[in-house]
């Protein structure tokens, strides 16, 4: 069954570049981004993999934790580390899962058969502390995806678990919010101390600290 929003991440123990890890306790109370490349070696993962390894502080200063996944074993993500690092300047600085037995991607859905039967898509789960999905994404192979997005998402998705506020169009850190509307407007008056109407149902605040 496909997992969906709101669903609870499903915990594994699973063999990686930084030793055995069991998902959950690794989490800790920390936020998640588990993805998967489909095969070490290949050029666009090549980019991805230096350009995660080179936000890696952005991450930790989101109480992020990376974790990587392809179906190739432990010696192969080693190897392609040294690779990494002379291509990008960057080598993986956080865990690769050894997913051989398609253990881990069967679980998330990491393998669409009509793209390809035996290697995992790019996707992406973001996790949060309660160890519920609150993002899902699917690349296909030939399509590197764009970190600084998923950085994005994560600055939306731990604001708006904070405060009731939604993100607009193309928002980024310290730009403008959307009020939701489960909040009527004396009660945003007290919660934000006033605010812009633009429409009825479509109310802006500066972003709340
Ligand atoms: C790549 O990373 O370039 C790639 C990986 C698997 C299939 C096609 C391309």
């Amino acid at each position: 069954m496909t997992l969906q929003l709101g669903d609870e991440a499903p915990d594994f123990t699973a063999e990686t570049t930084e030793g055995t890890i069991h998902f959950h306790e690794w989490l800790g109370k920390d936020w998640g981004v588990l993805f998967s490349h489909p095969k070490d070696f290949t050029p666009v993962c090549t980019t991805e993999l230096g350009r995660v390894a080179a936000l890696k502080p952005e991450f930790t200063k989101r109480h992020t934790k990376v974790i990587g996944l392809s179906v190739d074993p432990l010696g192969s993500h080693k190897e392609w580390s040294k690779d990494i690092q002379d291509v990008t300047g960057n080598a993986p600085n956080f865990p690769l899962i050894a997913d051989g037995d398609k253990k881990v991607a069967n679980t998330y859905g990491m393998i669409h058969p009509n793209a390809n039967d035996t290697l995992t898509v790019r996707s992406v789960f973001v996790i949060g502390p309660d160890k519920k999905i609150k993002l899902t994404l699917t690349y296909p192979a030939s399509t590197g995806r764009n970190f600084d997005e998923l950085l994005r998402v994560i600055d939306s998705l731990q604001l708006t678990a904070n405060h009731k506020v939604a993100t607009p169009s193309d928002w980024k850190q310290g730009q403008d919010v959307i009020i939701v509307n489960s909040v009527n407007d004396d009660d945003a008056k007290k919660m934000f101390g006033g605010f812009k109407t633009v429409k009825p149902y479509l109310r802006t605040v500066p972003q709340p600290k």
